[in-house]
C-alpha cells in the first residue's frame, strides 16, 4: 500500500444484475462511478436469469472501468487497492468481478478488498454530504433482504430482526408480477399505486402485532393473488391493489423501524437499499423519525440500487481496517452467512 498520499479504490459490482465500477479517493470523495443496468436484457424472461447476468458482465466491466478511470482522472498505478462484491449473490456473476478485481490487483501488486454486498448497502449513506453519525440504525430493504441493524461504527453490526421468508423488495416484486405489471415490479408498483386508493384492499401487516424485530411477507402474495383473482381487473382495480400493498408494506417497515428506534434508544436512522428508494417509504419514515426528534438518512435515489460507489465506500472501510484478502484466491460467494459479518442480539 502506497503511504503518505491520501487511499484511493477502484471497486467493483456484479453480484445481480447490475455492471458498475466507481473509483473513490479518500480525501477528494468519489472521482466517478459508472453502471450499466442489464434489466432490458431479463425483462422478456421476468426476472434475472443469472447465466445471461454473467455472460454480461464479461461484456461489459472492462469497458466501464477504463471509463470510470478516465473520468476519474487517475491511471491504474494510482490505486491503493481493488475492492470487489465478493458476495451475496449470483454466483457466476460475483466470478466475473471478483476474477478482474482480483487479477488487476495482483497485476497492479496492492490489495484486494473482497466487500460484503450488504455492507455496501449499509454504508451508501456516507456517500453524501450530511453523514449519519454513529450508532445509529439502519433498515436495510432490498430485492433479497429485509433487515433492521444496530449500526455501531463500520465494520461493528448488530442484527435486531429480519424477514423469515419473502425480502421487502420480493414482495413488491411479486405484487407486481401478479398485476402484470413488467419487470422489474417495485418502481412499477408503486408508480401506479399512486393513481390507486391505499385503503381500498386490508392486506396483512405481517408481524406487526408481535413483539420483536422479524418480517414475514410471503402471505402478502397470497392475499393479492385473491384480490387481483376477486373481480375483472380493471385499471382501476389494479391501481387500488398496488396503492393498498404498497400501504401494508410501508407500515410494516415503518411500525418495526419505530418500535427499533423506542427500544434502542437510537435517533437517528438510515435507510437502504433498493426499497429505500421508495417514495412513500422515506416520506412516512421521515415524518416518524423527525417526531422522535430524530433525523432520517438515505442515499441519493441511484445509490438506493445496486451500484459500485457503495462498495468503494465499504472497501475503503475495509482496507483501513486491514481487512483484505489473505491470499491470491478469488472470493465468490452465493451465500455470505451474515453471523460472520453481524453480531446477532438475542
Ligand atoms: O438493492 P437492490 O437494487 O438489489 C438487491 O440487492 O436486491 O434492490 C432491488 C429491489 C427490487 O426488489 C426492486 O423492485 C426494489 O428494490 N425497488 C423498489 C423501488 N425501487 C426499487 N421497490 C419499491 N419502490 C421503489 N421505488
Ligand atoms: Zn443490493
Amino acid at each position: 500500500m502506497k503511504s503518505g498520499c491520501p487511499l484511493r479504490v477502484l471497486a467493483i459490482e456484479s453480484s445481480c444484475d447490475e455492471s458498475a465500477v466507481a473509483v473513490l479517493d479518500e480525501a477528494r470523495g468519489l472521482l466517478a462511478h459508472e453502471i450499466f443496468s442489464q434489466v432490458d436484457l431479463h425483462r422478456v424472461y421476468g426476472g434475472v436469469v443469472p447465466e445471461l447476468a454473467s455472460r454480461d458482465h464479461t461484456r461489459r466491466l472492462l469497458p466501464l472501468m477504463r471509463s470510470a478511470l478516465e473520468k476519474a482522472g487517475t491511471t491504474p498505478a494510482e490505486l491503493s487497492a481493488i475492492a470487489y462484491t465478493a458476495g451475496p449473490g449470483l454466483v457466476g456473476a460475483l466470478l466475473t468481478g471478483a476474477a478482474l478485481g482480483a487479477s488487476l490487483a495482483y497485476a497492479l501488486g496492492v490489495p484486494a478488498v473482497p466487500v460484503h454486498h450488504l455492507e455496501g448497502h449499509l454504508l451508501a449513506p456516507l456517500l453524501e454530504d450530511e453523514v449519519p453519525p454513529f450508532p445509529h440504525l439502519a433498515l436495510l430493504v432490498s430485492g433479497g433482504h429485509t433487515m433492521l441493524i444496530q449500526v455501531d461504527a463500520p465494520g461493528q453490526y448488530r442484527l435486531l430482526g429480519e424477514t423469515r421468508d419473502d425480502a421487502a423488495g420480493e414482495a413488491f416484486d411479486k405484487s407486481a408480477k401478479l398485476l402484470g405489471l413488467p419487470y422489474p415490479g417495485g418502481p412499477e408498483l408503486a408508480r401506479l399505486a399512486g393513481q390507486g386508493r391505499p385503503d381500498a384492499f386490508d392486506f396483512p401487516r405481517p408481524m406487526l402485532d408481535r413483539p420483536g424485530f422479524e418480517f414475514s411477507f410471503s402471505g402478502l402474495k397470497t392475499a393479492v393473488m385473491l384480490a387481483a383473482r376477486g373481480a375483472p381487473l380493471t385499471d382501476e382495480r389494479r391501481a387500488d391493489i398496488a396503492s393498498s400493498v404498497q400501504e401494508a408494506i410501508v407500515d410494516t417497515l415503518v411500525g418495526k423501524a419505530l418500535r427499533a428506534m423506542d427500544q434502542t434508544h437510537l435517533r437517528d436512522l438510515v435507510v437502504a437499499g433498493g426499497v429505500g428508494a421508495n417514495q412513500l417509504l422515506r416520506e412516512r419514515l421521515g415524518r416518524q423519525v423527525r417526531r422522535r426528534g430524530g433525523r432520517l438518512y438515505f442515499p441519493r435515489l441511484e445509490f438506493c440500487t445496486d451500484n459500485a460507489a457503495m462498495i468503494a465506500v465499504a472497501g475503503l472501510m475495509r482496507l483501513k481496517r486491514g481487512d483484505v484478502a489473505p491470499d491470491l484466491a478469488v472470493q465468490a460467494r452465493a451465500q455470505w452467512p451474515l453471523a460472520n459479518e453481524l453480531t446477532t442480539t438475542g
